[in-house]
């Protein structure tokens, strides 16, 4: 397997870039924003720093594609065109590989057939192939896309299936077969839905008729091999094109993705008419941050748009709207206009959600302003699912300009939204700690385990400080004393905001429990939507927390010259009140490398009680290990970068 590049099969699911003699992307086993995931074309490896998954080619398409070692050999062999010699493998191994080979086998065999009977057959010709043809699908197409034709017999299928040796238990399992023991698709023209990889999953199978009492679609049920709501139809075509054009068209139907193919548009998959899942979403993201939405210009169309679109946009995707004129869904359109004009309406027509939206829900409010308040409400709503602030302040602007509200009304009622997704955050964290408590009480593996550093030794004579005093502090100093102010370029969250924000997943490791105090009550604030001051707190009614308010508003003036050097505080205190951003960034960062570097001398202590034989608590140990390492390097590095 020496010939498999890991850059090129890995490169085939994950969308990779340059990065010195390295390339990186977005880890497709596990959910995150900035790429952690690096491929080494020299060592013909790749590696996560965030997940700690890794290994060569083999083992990618293992771990990516759910395949058994022989599998992924025998997928690699196949894609460089190398002959193989069948290795020996274990009895247990050859099974299971052998359970998923022959489910895959059968659906290629069945799409084979449903090709023949398009292609070959009085009937499918007739019926079938003129059916594709009418609707100007060229016969290369037919064959790219592996369509065909489902015979009208009532067990056409089983009968061939079962005279190659294909067991019923299996044809019934693929839900080929009923549990009656007849064809499952019967007259019918048949798309075939492929994985990531190309391996046929599952069928839908349309009726031909226009006027038809039975479904205009049936599709294959779920089985072990097709999780309907991961799958994006036409991804297996559409992946490399999605790539190139750093751009995914999303639209609904099997006819729209083939169509635009054969015209030419080849970045496009369906979300076969379901509401779309955030598995799916994610695929795309493998692949490029920009989804065109392209649905019918109907209302059931922009319906099924703008509930996409929130779920889109929480996953911080880029999201354009095109809508097409009422009545056509992109096949029918393109038919109609032919491929120039059709993509050049693409072009021209794109919105930007935030406009899309803002335009679809004004147009029909302009004399209520109860329902354009509600508009304005919903709009919001989906600003607010944007994770990254900076964004959101852009469309803010923009939705300002459209509805003519000020940007201050908005940003309010952002924050509003904030403040309650927050909440959910935490209490989302609390239920889950709660299951995971209830399922294994050991939990090494989980981020919120409250792991806590080893005191640090006191200097005889000093007063009792913890290790992290001073990196606490600091940042409770910022909350204090400027959590209110706004970022400047970037209204949309407060100073205190980002730092809760970021600091969230540490509240628990505070060693000082009286600035931990006023953490958690600063998060509660936020919750009710508030923006607490310095006069909140100078004023608090709980007078330890008054009390080191006032210590703290104070104590900007308490700095020696050494103080940066001796407790890792970067100070720039020239002029306290408009540095507050920068501290706020830099002060954040501080503080979680104490607390990841603590929990790094945890597990490391850990490890090294942990005997040889346990082997899978010392793996996820030393993964444990390596994940925290990962994020304190990120942090070093960004604080290398902030400072000089
Ligand atoms: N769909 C389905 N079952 C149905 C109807 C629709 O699974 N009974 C899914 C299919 O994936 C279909 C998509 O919803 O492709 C969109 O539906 P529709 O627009 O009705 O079908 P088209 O694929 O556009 O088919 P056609 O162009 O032939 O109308
Ligand atoms: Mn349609």
């Amino acid at each position: 397997m020496e010939t498999a590049r890991v850059e090129d099969v890995v490169g085939d699911f994950v969308r990779l870039q340059r990065a010195g003699s390295n390339l990186k992307g977005l880890c497709p086993f596990h959910n995150e924003k900035t790429p952690s995931f690096s491929v080494s074309p020299a060592k013909n490896i790749y590696k996560c720093f965030g997940c700690g998954e890794g290994g060569g080619p083999v083992q990618f398409m293992m771990q990516h594609e759910n395949m058994s070692f022989p599998e992924a050999i025998r997928f690699l062999a196949n894609r460089y065109k190398i002959e193989l010699q069948e290795t020996v493998q274990s009895e247990e191994a050859m099974q299971a590989q052998q359970e998923r080979d022959s489910l895959f086998l059968i659906n290629q065999f069945a799409r084979d057939f449903y090709q023949k009977q398009l292609f070959e057959t009085d009937r499918g010709k007739s019926v079938g192939l003129s059916y594709f043809k009418k609707r100007g699908f060229s016969e290369a197409t037919l064959r790219k896309f592996g369509l065909g034709y489902a015979p009208a017999q009532k067990d056409a299928f089983l009968q061939e299936a079962t005279k190659h040796g294909y067991p019923l238990s299996q044809l019934k399992a693929l839900g080929l077969v009923t549990n009656y023991g007849g064809d499952f698709f019967r007259d019918r023209v048949m798309f075939t839905i492929r994985n990531l990889s190309g391996k046929v999953i599952a069928f839908a199978g349309r009726i031909m008729q226009k006027e038809a009492k039975a479904a205009k679609y049936v599709n294959s049920p779920e089985t072990e091999i097709y999780h309907k709501s991961k799958v994006l139809y036409g991804m297996f075509q559409a992946k490399g094109p999605i790539r190139k054009q750093d751009e995914c068209i999303l639209v609904e139907g099997y006819t729209d993705v083939i169509s635009l193919h054969q015209a030419g548009v080849e970045n496009v998959v369906a979300s076969s008419g379901t509401a779309l899942t955030v598995d799916q979403i994610r695929l795309i993201k493998r692949f490029t941050p920009n989804v065109k939405i392209l649905y019918d210009g109907d209302a059931a169309g922009i319906k099924a748009a703008l509930r996409g679109l929130d779920l889109v946009l929480e996953q911080d995707l880029n999201v354009k709207v095109v809508l097409l004129p009422d009545g056509e869904d992109p096949d029918s359109y393109l038919q109609k206009v032919g491929s120039t004009v059709f993509k050049e309406y693409l072009e021209e027509k794109a919105e930007d959600f935030i406009v899309f939206k803002a335009g679809y829900l004004m147009k029909s409010t302009e004399r209520d302003p109860i329902a354009k308040s509600n508009a304005i409400k919903d709009i919001v709503g989906s600003i607010s699912k944007i994770p990254d602030p900076l964004k959101r302040s852009v469309y803010i602007k923009e939705c300002s300009n459209l509805t003519g509200v000020s940007e201050e009304v908005l940003y309010q009622e952002v924050n509003k939204n904030l403040g309650g997704q927050l909440k959910k955050n935490r209490e989302d964290k609390a239920a889950a700690a709660k299951r995971a408590d209830a399922a294994d009480t050991r939990q090494v593996g989980k981020e919120n385990l409250p792991l806590r550093a080893p005191e640090g030794p006191n200097l005889p004579g000093a007063p009792v400080v913890s290790k992290d005093y001073y990196q606490e502090r600091d940042v409770i100093r910022i909350l204090v004393a400027g959590g209110d102010q706004y970022y400047d370029e970037n209204k949309g969250i407060s100073v205190g905001r980002f730092l809760l924000m970021n600091m969230e997943d540490i509240l628990e490791d505070f060693q000082d429990k009286t600035l931990q105090k006023l953490a958690k009550d600063y998060l509660k604030q936020l919750e009710d939507n508030k923006n607490p001051g310095k006069n909140y707190f100078i004023n608090h009614p709980d007078e330890s927390l008054s009390k080191l308010s006032i210590d703290l508003m104070s104590s900007p003036h308490e700095y020696s010259e050494n103080w940066e050097k001796k407790h890792e505080v970067f100070l720039d205190q020239n002029n306290p009140e408009e540095n507050f951003i920068k501290d706020a960034e830099i002060a954040i960062k501080r503080l979680k490398i104490r607390k990841i570097k603590g929990r790094m001398e945890v597990v490391k202590k850990k490890i090294s009680t942990i005997g040889e034989e346990q082997a899978k608590e010392m793996m996820t140990h030393l993964r444990l290990y390596g994940k925290y390492k990962a994020i304190h390097d990120q942090l070093a590095k960004d604080l290398g970068s902030v400072i000089t």
